[in-house]
């Protein structure tokens, strides 16, 4: 591969403008997002948050690239209005130029971004297009990844905190997987600090499986841009081998996270649902992960959620369906080594749930075996505090049988947005009615005693008329 130029280059970046009035006061403000899709709703997860009581927590989101933009309600208490008609809910609706979207006496429209015209340097007649990633296959770009050779003492005189690695300069370790081994680098092109992932050594065999599960994660990142996936900058050899070159998270993996802190209902909802954001592109890609667990989710410190390690990922309608995962976290299909298909994330991502919520995986499992895998098999999804339709949920995520489980990341999606939708609900009674009580509480004895002897001297006047 050239030297700095990224994988990812060359695509032209589309951008979506939302202009927000707020029609009762004709204020307006406008925002611009990068990265598709747009997710829009009262709460501060959302990339455009409208803190208005009207609108839902999660109420619809858009989804936008250079060809087109569309919006879909997400079964939002109040609904969406497209051009005066009701927005049915969790269709995808076209947005078209001049398109207008009412969330109660919000009004949203989408002015065409400024046009990008690319420069014409002397190159320009001459500039590579972006590799064209084919799906299922290895591309040209990333089989050259697997020619240089990891061996033990290669990666240690080359994988060290302070080696310079091509513009790269390694600062310190960040973690290790069964397969690679990461770094905090300094790029000092760019003048940025990012995640330079390389295969550890270990016998030959091993490493050209490892060679070859870092080139699958490389085509797989390189198809899916998302905010809840890691970025891949660029890929390249070195002498201890391939590496990729991500984008640099700062926090803790879920795994770390979970370890340290019982998370609250509300919180681990939250994270299963930005979990189902990175299901819902990839699936939508052809994109099935496949080793879905904590130690591959990322929990960054600005509260982001991050899916990592597309290294057994599978591009639907490839050739290879076949994979190991990580015994915890399998489904049935995976341990009997059958078809494997977007259900098969879902069992994983409700795995994760199930754990963050409980404290304990759903099913026994061994290295070699799962009692997922017993005729009748029921997952154990109660503890205190978990909301029943929550566990409703988990029991049909958690289904030996594929068919019963959602049908993937977007049906996951609209599940757990849907509960989280219902919980949130009678928080906000709880809400008004604390409100109200505060009020009752700050009215002054003397007025509510005012009050009764108005109303019973009333009373007794009444009496006297009609006596
Ligand atoms: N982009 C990143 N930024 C920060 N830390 C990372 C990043 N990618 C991976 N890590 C850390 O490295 C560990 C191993 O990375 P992973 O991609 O899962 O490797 P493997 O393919 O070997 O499982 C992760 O659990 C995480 O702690
Ligand atoms: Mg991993």
């Amino acid at each position: 591969m050239e030297p700095g130029r990224s994988p990812l280059a060359g695509g032209r970046a589309a951008t979506l403008i939302v202009r927000v009035e707020d029609t009762t006061d004709g204020s307006v403000v406008e925002h611009t997002f990068a990265h598709s899709p747009v997710r829009i709703g009262r709460s501060a997860r959302n990339e455009l948050s409208l803190p208005h009581r009207f609108v839902s927590a999660s109420h619809g989101v858009v989804e936008f690239s250079g060809h087109g933009r569309r919006y879909t309600d997400l079964g939002s208490t109040n609904g969406s209005v497209l051009d005066g008609d009701l927005v049915p809910p969790r269709v995808a609706v076209e947005l078209g130029p001049g398109a207008e979207l009412d969330i109660g006496p919000l009004r949203l429209t989408f002015p065409a971004p400024p046009i990008e015209v690319p420069a014409l340097g002397p190159d320009a007649a001459h500039a590579a297009p972006p590799p064209a990633i084919r799906p299922g296959g290895i591309t040209a770009v990333m089989q050259q990844l697997a020619r240089a050779p990891t061996t033990e003492q290669s990666w240690q005189d080359v994988l060290f905190p302070g080696s310079v690695i091509g513009r790269f300069e390694l600062v310190r370790e960040l973690g290790r997987g069964s397969f690679g081994v990461v770094f905090e680098a300094e790029d000092r092109h760019l003048r940025r600090r990012v995640a330079f992932k390389a295969v550890r050594p270990g016998g030959s065999s091993q490493v050209l499986l490892r060679q070859e599960r870092l080139q699958k994660e490389a085509e797989a990142i390189a198809q899916l841009t998302h905010p809840n996936i890691v970025t891949l900058y660029d890929a390249g050899t070195c002498q201890s081998g391939p590496y990729l070159v991500l984008e640099l998270l700062r926090g803790a993996t879920l795994q770390e996270t979970m370890r340290r802190e019982r998370l609250e209902v509300s919180r681990a909802l939250e994270i299963a649902i930005e979990i189902a954001w990175a299901l819902e592109h990839a699936h939508a890609a052809g994109v099935v992960h496949r080793d879905l667990k904590p130690a591959n989710v990322f929990v960054c410190s600005t509260g982001a959620v991050k899916v990592l390690d597309f290294g057994i990922a599978s591009v639907l309608g490839g050739e290879d369906v076949r994979a190991v995962g990580t015994p915890a976290y399998m489904a049935p299909e995976q341990w009997r080594n059958g078809r494997q298909d977007p259900r098969t994330d879902v069992f994983a991502a409700a795995t994760m749930l199930c754990e963050t919520l409980t404290g304990n995986l759903p099913y026994r499992v061994t290295r070699s075996s799962s009692a997922v895998l017993d005729p009748g098999a029921r997952p154990a999804v109660e503890a205190p505090g978990v909301p029943g339709d929550l566990q409703a949920l988990l029991r049909s995520a958690l289904s030996a049988d594929p068919a019963a489980r959602p049908l993937n990341g977007r049906a996951w999606l609209d599940a757990l947005l849907a509960t989280q939708e219902r919980l949130d609900r009678p928080n906000r009674l709880e809400t008004w009615r604390a409100r109200l009580q505060g009020r009752a509480s700050r009215i002054p004895l003397r007025l509510v005693l005012g009050a009764v002897g108005v109303a019973a001297a009333g009373v007794a006047l009444l009496y006297e008329l009609l006596r």
